[in-house]
């Protein structure tokens, strides 16, 4: 086990290429199962959560192979449709493969998803709309086991516009006898991505974007070559420890677009910020201003996976800004992490107000989750001194190289091993 020393202070300069995104690849890669020839996928990030995936559909029958960033998929022999406690408790994308399963073999058996404890995260929505299209499911030991009773088509109301449930929905529907409108789909441009990919596997889905979706079912998908759309969170990280810690950084195949709210609030907290084709160039001074209040939403909206990111940033900027997290019960866990370092925040319920401080301190800091962890190493790259970030493990599910990188931009950042009585809970 390891954990992240930083010695906060440095202005971060230089060059980043931005990784596929995890949240695309992983229902890419559930939807896989459903092609009966090979699948090629480029932009595929080297993280803990794809290879989980991986590991799913080899538990499955299928072939996996990595060639750098591209993934090669053979689902022709996919023979089992349970997914094991052991590799669903990984992650919450495994619930993916719900609908991907009951696609591809009627029927599906999974242990409960696991990821960051983020509050409930209940799967309701998921169970629901499967089961009004004709699905039917039973809970026993750990397993929701679910198979098709009969097909049925027709509309499908989304009560929240919930990206698994969108997702599971596509994958479940895009091989069927009928039409299938989704409303109150999710609009996240990782949901466009999933979609594009099932096109090119022959799948027939329009409304790729907006709220409303109908799926055709085909008979067949076929393998496909895609690729995976640069991840706007990573983007967001890297771009909130440059505004943070001042320097003047180019960001290399990602795409300014999709992350609108993030930039208008580093803009209005004083960076220059340049969007050009595939790149984005960002000047700061590293002494920001507080930025409008941000409250978290479905996309378009300001993304609840920047929200710690963005606060950690704006420690030390003049002035209060206000978060307000409408997307998840408890996304607030970074927080009392930030208050060690001497950050000024107040909490109440879904809000947090956070005054920016002159000065910040080291300290021993445990990320619970994967974008805390992003936010306590932002915030460790701000403070005067020393810090510690524990609980890697997170960081590791979602950032392909992020330590190399912030040492490349200038970062004084080393990981390095916790002596074997000292690993709890890392
Ligand atoms: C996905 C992303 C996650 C991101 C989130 C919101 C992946 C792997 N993860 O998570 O990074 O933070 O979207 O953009 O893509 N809900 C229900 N019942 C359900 C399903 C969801 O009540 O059946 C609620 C959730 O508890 C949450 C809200 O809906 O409050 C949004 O969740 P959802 O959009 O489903 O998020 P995930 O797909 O889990």
């Amino acid at each position: 086990m390891k954990k992240l020393l930083i010695t906060g202070g440095a202005r971060l300069s230089g060059t980043v290429r931005i990784h596929g995104a995890k949240n695309s690849v992983l229902p890419v890669l559930a939807a896989c199962c459903l092609c009966t020839s090979p699948c090629v996928l480029h932009n595929c990030p080297d993280i803990e959560d794809v290879r989980t995936a991986l590991a799913i559909l080899e538990s499955l029958g299928c072939k996996t192979r990595r060639e750098g960033s591209t993934l090669c998929i053979d689902a022709s022999g996919l023979s089992k449709f349970r997914v094991e406690k052991r590799l669903a408790g990984k992650m919450r994308s495994s619930i993916l493969f719900l609908g991907a399963l009951l696609a591809r073999c009627g029927k599906a058996e999974l242990a409960l998803p696991g990821g960051c404890p983020l509050g409930e995260r209940p799967i309701d929505l998921h169970v629901k709309s499967l089961a009004k299209l004709g699905a039917r499911f039973r809970f026993e030991k750990g397993i929701l086991q679910a198979a098709w009773r009969e097909r049925r088509d027709g509309d499908i109301f989304l009560s929240i516009p919930s990206v698994g449930a969108t997702e599971n929905l596509l994958l479940a529907c895009a091989l069927m006898n009928g039409t299938v409108t989704l409303h109150g789909a999710a609009r996240e441009p990782e949901i466009t991505d999933l979609i594009g990919f099932l096109r090119a596997a022959g799948a027939d889905i329009r409304g790729a974007g907006s709220g409303d979706i109908t799926i055709r079912g085909v008979k067949k998908l076929h393998g496909a070559t895609y690729t995976i759309l640069p991840d706007r969170i990573e983007t967001a990280t890297y771009l909130c420890m440059a505004a943070g810690c001042g320097g003047e950084v180019e960001l290399q195949r990602c795409d300014g677009r999709l992350l609108a709210p993030v930039i208008e609030r580093l803009r209005e907290a004083g960076c220059e910020i340049n969007c050009d084709g595939s790149e984005i160039a960002l000047k700061s001074s590293g002494k920001l201003t507080a930025v409008s209040p941000v409250t978290t939403a479905p996309y378009p909206g300001f993304p609840t996976d920047a929200q710690a990111i963005l606060m950690a940033a704006v420690l030390r900027a003049k002035g209060e800004s206000v978060f307000q997290e409408t997307v998840f019960e408890r996304r607030f866990l970074h927080v009392p992490e930030l208050q060690k370092l001497g950050a000024d925040i107040v909490l109440s319920g879904k809000t947090a107000r956070v005054r920016g401080v002159a000065h910040l301190h080291g300290a021993m800091l445990r990320a619970e989750d994967l974008r805390g962890a992003a936010a306590l190493i932002t915030a460790g790259l701000l403070a005067e001194g020393e810090s510690e970030v524990l609980g890697l493990s997170h960081l590791a599910r979602g950032y392909e190289n992020l330590e190399q990188n912030l040492k490349n931009l200038g970062a004084a950042i080393k990981s390095v091993d916790i002596p074997a009585p000292f690993v709890y809970n890392t």
